[in-house]
Order: C-alpha cells, then structure tokens, then sequence
C-alpha cells in the first residue's frame, strides 16, 4: 500500500516538476494543453505508449533508476493518457564481481567489461510514424441512428438512439503527418452539434473535442459559409492510428451539453474517396414511414475527359425488409431539377447489414447534365425495389464533404506585382474567391483569370477582372463546372495577373501568377483570412509570404505559413512580435514560432498564450516577421502586420469579478502576468512597473507606474521673495531668485543638482518626491551649485502638521529649521513617513544575495543565504524531503542522500522516506545471507 504511495508522488512530482527550465516551480506560461490521448511531461508531450528517463533539470537532473511510461487509464467511458513513473532499481541484476561500479548515467552498478543493459531512448522508432503515412489516407463515416456502435451511459446502460428527426450526418477524414483531419455535413435541420467524440468499438471515448460555441455558433467564416463542421484531430498515438487503419474507430456527434441527442458511424475507407469531387447526404425520402434513424451518403466523381462519365458510391442502410437477408436488389436513380432521370440502374446488394451498405455504379452522362451537377441541382435517390415509396433515401449532390481550401502566393516573373489568393466553394457550390494584389499602385490590371494548365488543356476558365478593387479581386461566383473543379481539386488551376494583351501561351504582359493548391481547413487555416508577408529588406522583389494564424478556444496559437520567391532560403526564423500599440518604448513580447526550412511551416504552440500575449493579439499590435538567422543582426526579410486576430472571447481576460469562469483563466502564476501587463502609458510613451518620471507636458507633475497604474503628483512651488528678481530654468517647475552666486558653468549653461534622478537649477527648492508616498511635503529641499560643488541640502519643515511634538516657532517655513543630517538621502531614510515593508524585504534579498546567497525559485524575496542547507521546495507539493540542497557562494548544490545499510538499521525515518526502497533491498539481502549461512 505505502509502496503504491510513494511511487504515485513521485509520479506527481515528476511530471510537475519538469515543466520549465527550473524544475522546483510551476510556471503559468509553460502551460500545456493536455489532450486524452497524449501524456504532458515537463514541457514535452509525450505519445500514449512511449516510455522515457525523465530529467528533471538542475538541480535534480536525470533519475537513472526511474522509467516513465504514458499508459491508458480507464475513467469511467473515457480512455486518458497518463504519466506513471516507478523505479527501476530492484530490477537492477545481481553484479556478478565482488566490486561492480556505477557507471555515469546508468542506474545499475556493472561489473569491468560488462555492457550496460540500459535503455535510453523512447521505445518507439521514428520511422513508425513515416510508415503508417504510406496506407490510405482517406476515410469516410456514415452517421446515423443505425449505427452499429452501441452508446453507453456512465452506469454503461446503453443509450436508446431516439432519432425521431431523421437526422443524418457524414463526415469525411483525411490522415496525414500523424494527425486525422475530420469534416461533416449534417442535416439542415440539426444544428451544429456541440462535441465531437473519437470512440473505441467498445464505445470507450478515445478523444473529445468541443465544436460549438455556447448556442451553437461557430467563430469562423468557411464553416459559416460551408455549412460543415471541420477540424483535426493532432498526433493521433500509435494503438489509434491502427484503430483507423484496422477500420475499428468511430465518430459520434454529440447535440447538447447532457448528450441529449447523439449519432454514430464507424471510419471506413471506400476507393472512391480518393478521386471524390462531390458529395451527397441523404435523407429518408418525404412520404417513408419506417425509416427512423436510416441514411445513406454519396461519393461522387467526374470525368470531363472526351466522353464524360460519372461514377457514384453510395453507402447507406434502412433499406431492406427484416425478411430480406440476402441478394436484395435496390435501385439508383439520379434526378435533374425537372425531376427527369439522368440514370437509373438497379445493384444488387448481397449481404445487407443493419448499418453499412455499398453500391456504386459508374456511367456516362451527357456535357449539360454534369454542368447540372455542379449547380446542387441533381437528386440522388437510392431506394428498395419491393416498396420503392417507403424505403427510399435521397440526397441532392453537393460539393465535397471534406473541409479544403485553395490558395497560391502571386509571383511576378518580373517586376514586383506581388500577391495572394485563396478560394472555397461553399454550401451552395459558388466559389468563394479572395485575391489581394501588392505593388499596383494605382494601375489597374488588365485582366484576372483562372486557368487549367495542365498540360492537357491550358484554357481560360474564368475571367474575373470586374471584381478587382483597391488591390483586391473578391468575389462569389455561381456558374462552377466540372472543368473548373477537376483542375481546383487537383491542383492544375492558375491565378494570372496581367496588363495589355495578355496572351496564356506566350505568357508575356503576366505580372503575377500562382497555382492554386488545396489545404485541409483546421486550426490555423480555418482563421477568416490569410496575411500577406511583404519583402521589408533588401531581397529579392519576388519575395513574397503567405501566413494564416489562428487562435482556438483552447488559446492555443496556429499558424501555416508557406514563403515563395526568396531564392536559396537556407534555414529562417518566423517571429511573432506582440505590443500593446504601436508608441516608443513599447515592451515587445517575441515569440519564436519555429524555424522554416522549406518554404513552409505549419504548427502550434504546444502551451496556451499568457494572457498578456492573448490581449495584444486581440486589442494590440502583432508582427510577423521572418528573419535571416545567418545574416547579420537577424535581418528582417518578409514582414507583415496582423490587425484582426480574433481571440475567443473565453481567452481574453474578463473584466467582471465574476469568478465562475472558464479553465482558461486558472493563470497559476498571476504575478507573471502582472508583470507583463504592468507597464504604463503616458504622454505617448511606455514606462515600465516602478518606474517614474516628470510629466512631459508638465514639469511640475511627476509621475509613477504601479501595477499598470499611473499616479501623478503635482509638486506646490515655494513662496518666494527675490530682492534681485526670480526666473524660471528651463524644464524647471519652480521659479528661482536670481541672485549674484556663479552659478553657471564656463559654456555658460546653468549648473544643475541631481537628486532623485532628476536636475534642478541653482536656488531652487522643492518637496522630495517619494515613489511610495508622493511629494513630502514636510521636507523642504534646496539645491546650491555653485562653481566648486554642487549640493543638495534639506530640511524638516517645523509646523504643526509635520511636527506635531515641536516646539515650533511661528514661521512655518525655514531653511534656518534644524537640518537633518548632511545628506539629502538620510533624510528621506529617516523621515519616510510610511514604513515600506516590500522595500525591506527587497534590501534584506539583496543583501543575502550579495553576500554570497542563492535564489530561492519559489520566491525571490526570499533567497537562501550563503551555506544555507535545505530541502527545495516544489510548488504545488512542499519540501522535498529526500533531497538536500546547500546553497555555497551562490552555487546551489542538490543530491539525493546515499541509503546506506547502516541508515536503514539506524533510522526508521530513512526506511520511512526517501529510502524505503533501498532499504526493503538490503533487508531481503540480509535474509539471504542468513539462509546462505544456515545451509
Ligand atoms: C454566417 O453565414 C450567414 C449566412 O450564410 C451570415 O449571415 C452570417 O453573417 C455569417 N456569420 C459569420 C460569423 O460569418
Ligand atoms: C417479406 O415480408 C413481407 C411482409 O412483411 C412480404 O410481403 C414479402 O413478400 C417478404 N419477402 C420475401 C423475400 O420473403
Ligand atoms: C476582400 O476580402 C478581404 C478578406 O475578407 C478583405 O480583407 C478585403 O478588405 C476585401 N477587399 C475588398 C475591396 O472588398
Ligand atoms: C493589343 O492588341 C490590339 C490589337 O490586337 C492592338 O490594337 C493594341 O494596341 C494592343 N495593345 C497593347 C497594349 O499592346
Ligand atoms: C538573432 O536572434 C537570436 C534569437 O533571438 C539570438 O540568439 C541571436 O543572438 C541573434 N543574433 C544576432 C546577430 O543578433
Ligand atoms: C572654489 O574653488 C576655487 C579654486 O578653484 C577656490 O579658490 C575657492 O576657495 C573655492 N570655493 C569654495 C567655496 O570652496
């Protein structure tokens, strides 16, 4: 039990402790997204299987006689990763010499000679990922109330499918670099459903993700337009990629925060799906009496080549009577808008199943009908051929099911026309189209067009010139054929910029050109548009950057961003630069996004944005900027500003003192943030926490920041009396007498006293200024400077505010008062009206530090003093007993105690602790001996 116990903690600690660079603290911006199916350790994730030798880092370093696994735990219906960790010590073999040695970095002693048996590395090979790229990429899901998976509720009773609604959905999946790109298409008469589920044929929820926002709306435009539910589902491990692969994994789309209403279908690979163009939802026909809960999709694909054909696929169920067991035929019938069939041809399905069926049937079609296609305007309809008008699905052809986008960077092939340009079909079949033009000035091009290159063709499809405006070419456009969707979907269709006579073959007059190239739409490209990157140095003028970035509900940051023209890129840097706005000395928070190295990076922050980074984001200034790591002072090349990054409202701080909110807000350190989000803003410029300083526009306010807070003080001038006359310095607030002093240097400028990090003029006086408290206005300050010296001298003001106890003259006023000290600053020391505890305390750190101490992690107020032993302290745990830390002229030294024979006779404490292990060997030891030493 006790064993169990300890081993758990450790557990604990190892995976709370290597979370930043200095293991004894939690540190809130190393936060991570923890997913079900994947461990966090430290700042690594780690895959569901993998095993490790964690390290924690200084002081504690690598545990050799530890091995951490990331294994599967069941929570009631939920399969989640997690980190377990045990020693591996008492599996250490019995050394076979009378002197084994610990080598460095093992755990067991060995003998001269002997290999060591220690493996270090995580147990799966890297090339098993590479592998499992090479099998089919395309999946597809019916989901409906038939489905085969049964539902459980947590007292695993099962959960009737109550689909009263006809609701039928399909989604369509895409594999690739270890991640499952998901999309579906729902019934119109469902909303957008509120979770996504990944399950195990047991009904185990593997993966969970959260679709909707409250009410049921989704934050981005494309899934807006489509109509589809699109996402990712990212690092998918090892035992579910073979769920995928073994076709044993399937979907559920859960309606409602209590599951009030759920569909289901298992993730099968069809052939079709790899040539699919359009897709087809379909639904019990109007008029059907017992089809509850049936559906059916379609994978549809064309061929526009000289005799265009038409293939259908159509999985579906529902369809058959309880007597019809075996070679049941059905019929296929496609439909043109006037209801007249195009096709009609009858399959005959051999073993019918309760959820999943396959027909498909391939023919050739007439040019007007496959441009129908395209419009949504064609039926699709399979039906029972023994009660053809009870037993029938039917569904319109739409555009295909999977979430995908287009996009090119423009590219002169001279001159320096830049640009970008991304485009969809949406729910209706239109195409969506977003062209921006760089460089144009205020021409004009002559001509916009899409053209299929392929080496078939080269033919100009669509003109679009009309729509240019301001640089931009934005537009919706309806009459799509399928001689413009084979070339979109693969990848033969260019944007052409051009002015004068513009001929495609020749290719001249072309300022700009690209190949549209398909995307998956998730994380970072599901962001409502692109950024265009423009060349900032000296580079080539071709040079040109494309950039989505996108933050998810989970305040996770992404970003895709692919660079063209920019010659011999060796390897660049991408940055995110955040600021509050755009004035001097604003505090600039960088961000390393990765480095790219062929054209092209796609990733994540694996932790969440701080606060502070989310904030500039939304209502600051970001910049994206690549730069040249081997050039000189890391040269910008490519730069752009980001103005409208939408940040989910959950991400952003609220500004209630509503405590009721979400996860995103459990900032474990909010000290950290405060110190980001301290600085101050005045007079068009940023001043940092603590600090302080006079008013630009007035010289008698002085100004300090705190927390973010701006306090300004405006100090009183001095009654003065001048037989000689007064002026005022320049900068100065206070006038000054003049009197007949040399008080002026030999340039002629007036000498000045510095006090308090600020000048004053010969003669003047003034009230010290106190960052905590203010002016003082009990202390009357006066500087001299005269040609030898300068001086600041200062004296308590007797009066009966300021000195009560006095016995104070009548003139309120003085410099004959009583001075105090000789020096200004003692003043201060000694009449500081407030105590200032925190001021104190930085003193006495400061002091400890100076004197050889070391910094206390948790706390740097409170450091530990030169020679100081102790336990380090693990935030969320306490003192960490078995380890003993001294701190020597400000080296922090740690070790784990040796367990030696004779502590674990001596102490029960020891046997208890830190060496229970240890101490449980050497008594099965002695045991041994003592039976050795009977026989
Ligand atoms: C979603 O689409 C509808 C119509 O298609 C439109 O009226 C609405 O503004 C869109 N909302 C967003 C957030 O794009
Ligand atoms: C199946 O049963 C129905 C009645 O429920 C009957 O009309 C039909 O002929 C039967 N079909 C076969 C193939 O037995
Ligand atoms: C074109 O669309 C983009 C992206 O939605 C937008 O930023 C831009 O302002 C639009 N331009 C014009 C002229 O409408
Ligand atoms: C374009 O061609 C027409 C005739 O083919 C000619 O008249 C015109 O000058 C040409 N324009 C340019 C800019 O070359
Ligand atoms: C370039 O930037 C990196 C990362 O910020 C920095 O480590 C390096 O010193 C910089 N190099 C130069 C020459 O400024
Ligand atoms: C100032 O310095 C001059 C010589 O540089 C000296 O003669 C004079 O006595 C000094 N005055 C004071 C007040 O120290």
């Amino acid at each position: 039990m006790a064993a169990t116990v300890v081993l758990t903690l450790f557990a604990i600690l190892a995976a709370v402790t290597a979370r930043s660079k200095s293991p004894l603290i939690d540190e809130a911006d190393t936060r991570m997204v923890n997913k079900a199916a994947e461990c966090v350790f430290g700042s690594q994730i780690k895959d569901l299987g993998s095993s490790w030798i964690p390290d924690l880092g200084p002081p504690i370093n690598v545990l050799y006689c530890t091995r951490c696994e990331c294994v599967k735990t069941q929570r009631k219906k939920r399969i989640v990763a997690r980190v377990q960790c045990r020693s591996i010590k008492e599996e250490c073999p019995e050394p076979t010499c009378a002197e084994p040695k610990l080598e460095p970095g093992n755990c067991c002693k060995t003998c001269p000679g002997e290999p060591s048996n220690e493996a270090l590395q995580d147990i799966i090979p890297k090339n098993v990922a590479e592998e499992e790229e090479k099998n089919s990429k395309h999946y597809a899901a019916l989901l409906t109330g038939r489905s085969s998976l049964v539902l459980r509720n947590d007292d695993n009773k099962p959960i009737p499918n109550d689909n009263k609604n006809n609701v039928v959905a399909t989604g369509r999946f895409n594999f690739h670099r270890r991640s499952l790109y998901y999309s579906f298409y729902i019934s119109d008469r469902a909303a957008r459903p509120y979770r996504l589920q990944f399950v195990d044929p047991d009904a185990n929820i593997l993966e969970e993700i959260t679709l909707s926002e409250a009410g049921g709306s989704v934050n981005s435009v494309y899934q807006n337009a489509t109509r589809k539910v699109c996402g990712v589902w990212k690092r998918l491990p090892r035992d579910y990629r073979r769920l995928l692969k073994d076709e044993r994994l399937f979907v559920v789309l859960v309606w409602g925060a209590t599951n009030e209403f759920m569909l289901s279908g298992q993730i099968k690979r069809y052939a079709a799906l790899d040539t699919e163009l359009f897709s087809s939802l379909m639904e019990p026909a109007p008029g059907t009496t017992s089809m509850q809960g049936a559906g059916g999709t379609g994978i549809i694909y064309t061929s526009t080549s000289l005799t265009p054909s038409i293939h259908v696929a159509i999985v579906f169920n529902g369809l058959f009577e309880a007597n019809e067991t075996k070679d049941v035929p059905v019929e296929i019938t496609l439909m043109d808008e006037r209801k007249i069939p195009i096709l009609k041809e009858i399959r005959i399905v051999s073993k019918p199943a309760l959820d999943l069926n396959l027909v498909e049937l391939s023919t050739v079609v007439s040019g007007p009908d496959l441009r129908s296609l395209t419009r949504g305007r064609l039926l699709l309809t399979v039906a029972s051929l023994s009660r053809p008008h009870s037993l029938k699905l039917v569904g319109n052809i739409m555009t295909k099911t999977t979430c995908e986008l287009f996009q090119t960077l423009l590219v002169p092939p001279q001159g320096d026309t830049t640009g970008l340009a991304w485009m969809y079909l949406n729910n209706e079949g239109y195409l969506v189209y977003n062209i921006q033009i760089d460089g144009l000035g205020h021409q004009k091009p002559d001509l916009i067009v899409l053209s299929d290159m392929s080496t078939k063709r080269k033919v100009e499809l669509l003109d679009i010139t009309s729509s240019y405006h301001n640089g931009w070419a934005n537009g919706t456009q309806d009459k799509i054929t399928p001689k413009i969707i084979e070339p979109l979907y693969s990848g033969n269709l260019w944007v052409s910029v051009a002015k004068g006579n513009y001929s495609m073959t020749k290719g001249n007059f072309t300022m700009a050109k690209g190949k549209l190239v398909p995307k998956l739409v998730a994380d970072a490209r599901d962001a409502p548009a692109p950024i265009l990157l423009r060349r900032e140095s000296n580079v080539p003028s071709s040079a040109v950057g494309l950039a989505w970035i996108n933050v998810d509900n989970m305040c996770n940051l992404h970003y895709d961003v692919t660079l063209s023209g920019l010659g011999h890129p060796g390897p660049l840097d991408v940055y995110l630069e955040m600021l509050p706005m755009i004035a001097p000395g604003a505090p600039v928070i960088p961000r390393h996004l990765g480095e790219i190295v062929g054209g092209n990076l796609d990733g994540s922050t694996n932790d969440i944005l701080r606060r502070e980074e989310l904030r500039r984001l939304d209502s600051g200034v970001a910049f994206l900027k690549i730069k040249d790591k081997s050039s000189r002072h890391n040269l910008t090349l490519l730069a752009a500003t980001l103005k409208q990054i939408k940040v989910p409202a959950t991400c952003l701080p609220q500004l209630t003192d509503d405590n009721n909110v979400g996860l995103s807000h459990l900032d474990a350190n909010e000290d950290n943030m405060a110190q980001n989000g301290g600085d101050c803003f005045h007079g068009g410029r940023f001043y940092t926490d603590e600090a302080s300083w006079t008013s630009a526009l007035n010289p008698c306010e002085i100004c300090v920041c705190r927390n973010g807070q701006i306090k300004c003080d405006t100090a009183k001038c001095p009654p003065l009396n001048c037989p000689n006359g007064q002026r005022l310095h320049p900068g100065d607030c206070c006038p000054v007498c003049i009197d007949n002093d040399d008080s002026f240097n030999d340039d002629n400028t007036p000498r000045r006293c510095q006090f308090g990090g600020r000048t004053y003029g010969h003669g003047a006086r003034f009230h010290p200024y106190l960052i905590q408290t203010g002016f003082d206005e009990c202390i009357w300050c006066t500087c001299k400077a005269t040609r030898n010296e300068t001086e600041v001298q200062c004296a308590r003001i007797q009066n009966e505010k300021c000195c009560p106890t006095c016995n104070h003259p009548a003139v309120v006023d003085s410099m004959n008062g009583s001075m105090i000290g000789d020096r200004p600053r003692d003043a201060f020391a000694h009449h500081r009206p407030h105590h200032d505890p925190i001021q104190e305390t930085k003193l006495r750190a400061a002091k400890i530090m100076s004197e050889g101490g070391c910094e206390n992690p948790n706390d740097s107020l409170q450091p530990y003093k030169n020679q100081q032993v102790y336990h380090p302290v693990i935030a969320s745990l306490g003192e960490y007993k078995c380890v003993t830390c001294k701190c020597d002229k400000g080296v922090t030294k740690c070790e784990r105690p040796q367990c030696t024979r004779e502590m674990c006779d001596k102490s029960r404490k020891a046997r208890r602790v830190c060496c229970k292990r240890d101490c449980i060997r050497y008594r099965h030891k002695n045991k041994n001996q003592r039976a050795k030493g009977i026989r």
